[in-house]
């Protein structure tokens, strides 16, 4: 899929102050600084679209870009910074959840995970959550660059055989690096299909 427009349209707290529309929207989750600013970046190929930092805890709010006039890319705040305290954590995970769950138009989240990383609880816990809410969901390893493709195998092998014990199937997943621009047109293409088939639906 070419993207000819990629443009900001509004941050907000509250799901219910979201854009009104019929277009699908998809939303990037994962711990704070796993890469999700970054992505959206590497995805839309505008570098300062999304705000990125190397320090944790960048993205705070729900924030909504329009992709080439029809549909939504959304960069939520990251989960799990310990440092943020409870209170801000907890403001934090009411924001986050509640988009989840009531935005009629997320049509997939996308849950990013660090491929250098084991599987984290924090994450199998939060895609769990997922799955007992019935939100459809593809994982994304982020940070491909920073591994040996071995290495990368070895722990997207790991990550699979770990989310297998829990899923009868396992989700669709993606090998990413926004440093690198990996995973770009799988992602993209995996989102054209699915914006396709929506639109064959309305017919
Ligand atoms: P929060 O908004 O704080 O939740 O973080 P985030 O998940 O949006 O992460 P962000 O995109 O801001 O990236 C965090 C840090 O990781 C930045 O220093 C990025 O440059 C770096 N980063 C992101 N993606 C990649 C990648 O694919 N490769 C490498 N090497 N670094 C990356
Ligand atoms: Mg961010």
């Amino acid at each position: 899929m070419k993207i000819s427009s990629a443009e900001f349209v509004v941050s907000n707290t509250d799901f219910r102050k979201c854009p009104a529309t019929s277009f699908p929207e998809y939303a990037f989750i994962g711990r704070s600084n796993v890469g999700k600013s970054s992505l959206i970046n590497m995805l839309t190929g505008r570098k300062g679209l999304a705000m990125t930092s190397a320090t944790p805890g960048k993205t705070l709010l729900i924030n909504h870009f329009i992709i080439n006039n029809n549909w939504y890319l959304v960069d939520l705040p990251g989960y799990g910074y310990a440092k943020r305290g409870q209170k801000m954590q907890e403001r934090l995970q009411y924001i986050i959840r509640s988009y989840i769950l009531y935005r009629e138009a997320l049509t997939c989240l996308f849950v990013l995970v660090d491929s250098r990383l084991e599987p984290q609880r924090i994450d199998l816990d939060f895609i769990e959550w997922l799955g007992e809410n019935g939100i459809p969901f593809a994982i994304v390893f982020t940070k491909a660059d920073k591994l040996s493709s071995g290495k990368l195998q070895g722990n997207v092998d790991i990550y699979l055989e770990k989310l297998s014990e829990q899923w009868e199937e396992l989700p669709p997943y993606f090998v990413t690096s926004s440093e690198h621009k990996i995973g770009r047109e799988e992602l993209l293409n995996y989102i054209d299909s699915i914006n396709s088939e929506l639109k064959m639906k309305e017919k």
